[in-house]
């Protein structure tokens, strides 16, 4: 299969639209990362997003929705939290969970009685949900495992072949996931921290809650957290303490071996590593986010080891360290 990447206009959603509609699959730009779609309620459909991916079946997808009153198509009903997070934060990077209709397919969920449901920013994405007339369920468009793709050439690289389009919505902004936040217990509890922090959700809802990481063997909440991730090609390790002193000493030691490594650091003490392969990630938390996927994907291809220097674990740096650290399985210095 020849894969195309079309710029968002009349034609190319039209031609989104006839692909979604038969079945098929669609790579779109959103806010956060690019998505795979398929019709959400084409059960064969949604399955072939598995095979492309080579994703495991027990992790469920998220359903994108182009208008905020789509989601009674998909939910049971919203309760007063839901009905205040969707004022504040949709359309938006923000997921929530809520008890689904039947006529949601199985795989959809992987057997769970909840669904995930998302309304994008990104005007390019709503404009090609709203062509298509149903709700897409969409993970991000990587390979399982890989990187999630922030630009149309990311997507190409993983799904090359494999799907017939990819809508081109340009890089993305926001550049990780969305948050994801279950609104069917007693309190709203995040699976999967993002840009729209804690702190800013209790402002609208009172108490959160934050669960995040399970053990392996643990009955999991987001089926998603459970396995390895985001993961470049090459060797990778994160630097959280004595972090300047840390990445020189590892960054030797990895020459000393013969590999070639790079350092992956902050705009501030990129002065700190002169003389040494580094790569700026940004100059605060937002930007290096922004950055974080594609950065990954440059860098595995010229060097054998990135050393990252981990994010301050707060506000929006909590949440790109919940991706490095998988993405450096758990490799922690
Ligand atoms: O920003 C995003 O959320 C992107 C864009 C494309 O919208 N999508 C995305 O999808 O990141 P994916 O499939 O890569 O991640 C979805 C996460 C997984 O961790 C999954 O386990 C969790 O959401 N999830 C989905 N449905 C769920 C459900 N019913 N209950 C609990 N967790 C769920
Ligand atoms: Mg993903």
């Amino acid at each position: 299969m020849k894969t195309e990447i079309l710029n968002i206009d009349k034609q190319s959603l039209n031609k989104a639209k006839n692909i979604i509609l038969s079945s098929g699959l669609v790579a779109f730009a959103t806010e956060t990362v690019y998505g795979l779609g398929a019709n959400a309620l084409d059960e064969s459909a949604v399955g072939s997003i598995f095979i492309a991916k080579g994703r495991p079946q027990d992790n469920p997808l998220i359903v994108h929705i182009g208008k905020k009153e789509d989601i009674f198509n998909i939910v049971e009903s919203l309760n007063e939290k839901a009905e205040k997070l969707m004022d504040k934060f949709m359309p938006g990077p923000i997921t929530i969970i809520l008890k689904k209709k039947d006529t949601i397919p199985n795989n959809v969920t992987a057997g769970l009685s909840n669904v995930a449901v998302r309304m994008p920013l990104h005007e390019g994405a709503r404009a090609f949900i709203n062509e298509c007339g149903v709700p897409i369920a969409a993970p991000s468009a990587n390979t399982s495992k890989r990187p999630s793709p922030t630009d149309a050439q990311s997507v190409l690289e993983d799904m090359d072949g494999k799907i017939p389009l990819i809508l081109d919505g340009g890089p993305c902004e926001v550049g990780i996931e969305s948050t994801v936040i279950d609104l069917t217990r007693e309190v709203p509890t995040i699976l999967r921290p993002g840009i729209i922090t804690k702190e800013e959700i209790e402002k609208v809802v009172g108490k959160v809650d934050v669960v995040l990481s399970v053990k392996d063997n643990e009955k999991v909440a987001s089926p998603g957290v459970k396995y390895t991730h985001y993961a470049p090609n090459c060797e990778m390790v994160m630097v959280e303490n004595n972090v300047v002193e840390k990445t020189k000493e590892l960054y030797d030691s990895y020459n000393k071996q013969g590999k070639k490594p790079v350092i992956l650091c902050y705009e501030e003490t990129s002065v700190k590593y002169k003389g040494n392969n580094i790569y700026i990630l940004g100059k605060d938390d937002i930007e290096a986010s922004k950055n974080f996927y594609t950065d990954l994907r440059k860098l595995e291809k010229i060097y054998d080891v990135i050393i990252a220097e981990a994010p301050k674990k707060e506000s929006v740096g909590e949440s790109l360290y919940n991706r490095m650290i998988k993405s450096a399985s758990h490799k922690v210095y």
